[in-house]
């Protein structure tokens, strides 16, 4: 099968690109500017307020839900809302417990410590992590067996704010430690076409709403896929349509770019048509799925399946994936492996 080949450009991918990185201007930098998350968004400014008029650092924080929704950008606001520094790193960057060490010994009172990632921390990284959240304080063994030392070195008081696609993979010591925990939900398509209209200003694209929306509604409810795509759609338009983004110039470009009504690219078709053809649409267990398009398990699970499961195309069973109606409905494809029309 050569599912794969489509996998490392993805235009669906929610992996970051350099592009997404950095001081990249369509990230918003206040709690204002940020578009949907509403609960999440009157709840943090709460909290933000609170802790500021007490002077106190913010509670640890932990951010979750599927990639592209904004955590590490949500983080950024925080730190920005609170007027303290970001200090930035992820769960597998921090291999060693000095790594964390040497973090944590250079913030200042307040700050944020965003850790991405952060159900991938390895164990002996986390075990400091406990004393440093619970106590500001980390302990520091020198040495090893009869002649050990331990020392205890106080922090500043400060805010983690971590991030995980996996709530469900953190250990319950790490978990129990933050005092506010936040899962961020996929956006609406009319969220979405706000991100779209906001970022296409930024980026002086003329762009009307009815592109705005058909980008929304193509884009798996990921603000991070719909500013890829209003980048790509841009050139579309730049070299058929005089440069303005309209319903029928987005609709054009998405559909030579072969991201379908729903948002679903080759690679999710294929796979979803791979599931109907070759087991009858399911149950598929997980492993065979991730060799059937060549990714791993997880990723399976962090980043095709909330959406298409979100869509009713797919559901979860004891027993593995399982295809539903809808599905076979959009690829024109009836049970048993047959094609309609
Ligand atoms: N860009 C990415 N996510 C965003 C959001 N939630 N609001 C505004 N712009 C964004």
């Amino acid at each position: 099968m050569d599912l794969e080949m489509d996998l490392e450009n993805r235009l669906v991918s929610t992996d970051y690109l350099p592009e997404d990185d950095g001081d990249n201007p369509l990230r918003p930098r206040t709690l204002r500017d940020y578009i949907g998350q509403e609960k999440v968004k009157e709840n943090l400014s709460v909290f933000i307020d609170a802790a500021k008029e007490r002077r106190e650092a913010l509670d640890h924080v932990l951010l979750y839900g599927p990639p592209g929704l904004g955590k590490t950008t949500l983080a950024a606001i925080i730190a920005n809302e609170l007027g303290v520094n970001f200090r930035i790193t992820s769960g597998p960057a921090l291999e060693r417990p000095g790594d964390l060490a040497a973090m944590l010994t250079n913030m200042e009172e307040g700050d944020v410590l965003f850790i991405d990632e952060i159900h991938r921390l390895p164990r002996t990284v986390e075990e400091i992590l406990y004393p440093a959240m619970e106590d500001f304080a980390i302990d520091i063994i020198n040495g090893k067996g009869q002649g050990a030392s331990s020392i205890h070195l106080p922090l500043q008081k400060f805010t983690l704010i971590g991030a995980t696609t996996r709530a469900g993979q953190l250990s319950a010591p790490l978990r129990d430690r933050f005092g506010v925990i936040m899962r961020l939900e996929l956006y609406t398509p009319q969220e979405l076409a706000k991100i779209v209209s906001r970022s296409a200003r930024i980026l002086d694209v003329p762009c009307e709403d009815e592109g705005a929306l058909e980008i929304a509604s193509r884009c798996r409810g990921t603000p991070r896929i719909a500013n890829r795509m209003l980048k790509r759609v841009r050139d579309f338009a730049q070299v058929l349509n005089d440069g303005v983004i309209d319903k029928a110039s987005a609709r054009q470009a998405l559909d030579r770019l072969e991201v379908d009504e729903l948002g679903l690219d080759m690679v999710d078709r294929r796979m979803l048509e791979a599931m109907i053809r070759h087991y009858n649409g399911g149950p598929v267990g997980l492993e065979t799925l991730a060799a059937m398009i060549g990714e791993e398990a997880v990723t399976i699970e962090d980043v095709y399946e909330p959406y298409l499961m979100q869509i009713g195309f797919i559901s979860r069973t004891p027993r593995g994936r399982v295809v539903l109606p809808a599905a076979y409905a959009h690829l024109g494809m009836e049970p048993h492996g047959q094609t309609m029309f």
